[in-house]
């Protein structure tokens, strides 16, 4: 499967999706990486493993004009699925529409727990025994569709929202590749990732 990926920062999620399909036996490849930020550090990373890359700011304009444009690459990519990575844009409806059920993203809270940002805060704030990460498909409303896939971390005592990050970031790392796999692959593992791919994705 040809998935591009979407990110607006660091990208260590693209990295992970990255290396991870460097191996024999992973059943999807990065066609492209692309960001509303020209200066995303993921970027030159990309660049530097060989996989195509597109940036271009936002800023200035109109949201459906920006994912037309967005979505204008992912098809000339030959991209099957986005995976959002840190892309810090609401999406418009057409665009969630046209990639309906071919796009992920990874969110760092125990959904439907803490959607938006400041997640790890809001776990330790309110007493939470794990924080943790998830993996959902996306629909128009903001980090609200089906989940597919979640790793628990325990929140320790004495934890802040940098340490608890820190550690989900290792979870993010392993969960992200391997849910996409299963994901892309979901016709011969309908049992996998929670049981759940049957009934929420096929
Ligand atoms: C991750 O924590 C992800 O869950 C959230 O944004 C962060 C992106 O980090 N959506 P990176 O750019 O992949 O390092």
């Amino acid at each position: 499967a040809k998935v591009a990926v979407l990110i607006s920062g660091t990208g260590t999620n693209m990295a992970a999706l990255l290396y991870a399909a460097k191996a024999e036996a992973c059943p999807y490849e990065l066609v492209l990486v692309a960001s509303n930020n020209p200066d995303a550090a993921g970027l030159a990373l990309a660049n530097a493993e060989g996989i195509a890359t597109w940036a271009h700011p936002h800023k200035g304009m109109d949201r459906n004009a920006f994912d037309a444009l967005v979505d204008e690459r992912l098809r000339a990519a030959g991209a099957d699925y986005v995976a959002l990575a840190g892309y810090m844009r609401i999406l418009s409806d057409d665009f969630v529409a046209r990639w309906a059920g071919r796009m992920l993203n990874i969110h760092p809270s125990l959904l439907p727990k803490y959607k938006g940002l400041h997640t790890h805060q809001h776990a330790i704030d309110a007493g939470d025994a794990y924080g943790g990460c998830s993996i959902h498909i996306v629909t128009p409303a903001l980090d609200d569709g089906p989940v597919l896939a979640q790793t628990e971390v325990a929140i320790a005592p004495g934890d802040t929202a940098e340490s608890l990050a820190r550690r989900v970031q290792f979870a993010e790392h392993q969960l992200y590749p391997a849910t996409l796999a299963a994901f892309v692959t979901r016709e011969r593992n309908p049992d996998y990732l929670l049981g759940r791919v049957r009934e929420l994705a096929m």
